[in-house]
């Protein structure tokens, strides 16, 4: 866990802020009991994202790319949002942070309170077709192993509403606008390895703005540099964001 005066640092750095954004990835969910995708017991440990999380598997091996959405939906079967998410959400009420760049897939950053969400990489709650452009809920008996599930109105097979290797992201519109003019961006839970998302902090670094990174530990953008002021909050994000939103709100007493 951060020191108290690393969580001190973070909150002058986040009151200070002009406009402050957050980039969130797998490991801000870790402590809901989603494993992340590349630390040891990860998904990419069972199943290489380049044979089943690309688009050329879907189209070609619908089946074998379902082996794989289920083993993800599954991880996400009762589970919700934890403290790390409903700081976050806290520090949009208060205005401390214009709003979340999410890469994760599983909706706990709406359900925790958070309104402004980019979801870069889609939401696994959802169906699409890629044949007709239906969207609809993707519910339990779809993760059930058999068939690939197919589309009601056209008969293609269905994907969840996520976005595959090959796929454009979504949301890089509204991404761009929240980053106009941000000056810290808290990097929550990534490995910062996947392009777009990877490149946001680089840019915001580039820009003359900060990092603050609520990692486990060091990442390759740690060790790249996190920019004026920026540093490194080590530990679990579900213990550091929530002693981070008390200070900044002024709540230190209670939680750090
Ligand atoms: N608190 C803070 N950080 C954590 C925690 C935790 N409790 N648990 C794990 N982490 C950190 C890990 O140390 C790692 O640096 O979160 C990071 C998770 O990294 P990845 O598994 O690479 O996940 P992410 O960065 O979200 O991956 C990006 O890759 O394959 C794609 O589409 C997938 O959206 C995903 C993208």
């Amino acid at each position: 866990m951060a020191s108290r005066e690393e969580i001190q640092k973070g909150a002058d750095a986040l009151r200070r802020a002009r406009r402050a954004v957050a980039l969130t990835g797998a490991g801000i969910s870790v402590e809901s009991g989603v494993p992340d995708f590349r630390s040891p017991g990860g998904l990419w440990e069972v199943y290489d994202p380049g044979t089943y999380a690309t688009l050329f598997c879907f189209l070609r091996e619908p089946e074998r790319a379902w082996e794989f959405y289920r083993a993800l939906g599954r991880t996400l079967v009762g589970k919700t949002f934890n403290p790390a998410h409903a700081a976050l959400a806290e520090l949009e009420q208060a205005g401390r942070l214009a709003g979340v760049i999410t890469q994760n897939v599983d909706g706990f950053h709406q359900a925790a309170g958070s309104r402004n969400v980019v979801e870069m990489h889609g939401n696994h709650h959802q169906l699409q077709c890629l044949s007709c452009g239906w969207v609809g809920p993707l519910g339990p008996e779809v993760l059930e192993p058999g068939p690939a599930p197919r589309c009601g109105d056209c008969g293609h097979p269905l994907k969840p509403n996520v976005v595959l290797f090959q796929e454009d992201v979504r949301g890089m519109d509204r991404a761009e606008d929240l980053l106009e003019g941000c000056d810290l961006l808290l990097v929550a839970g990534t490995s910062a390895q996947v392009a777009p998302a990877a490149w946001l902090p680089r840019r915001v670094i580039a820009a003359g703005g900060s990092v603050l990174e609520v990692n486990l530990g060091p990442t390759d953008l740690t060790a790249e540099g996190l920019g004026p002021g920026g540093l490194l909050l080590a530990g679990q994000a579900g213990e550091t964001l929530p002693a981070l939103a008390a200070q900044v709100n002024g709540r230190a007493q209670e939680q750090v």
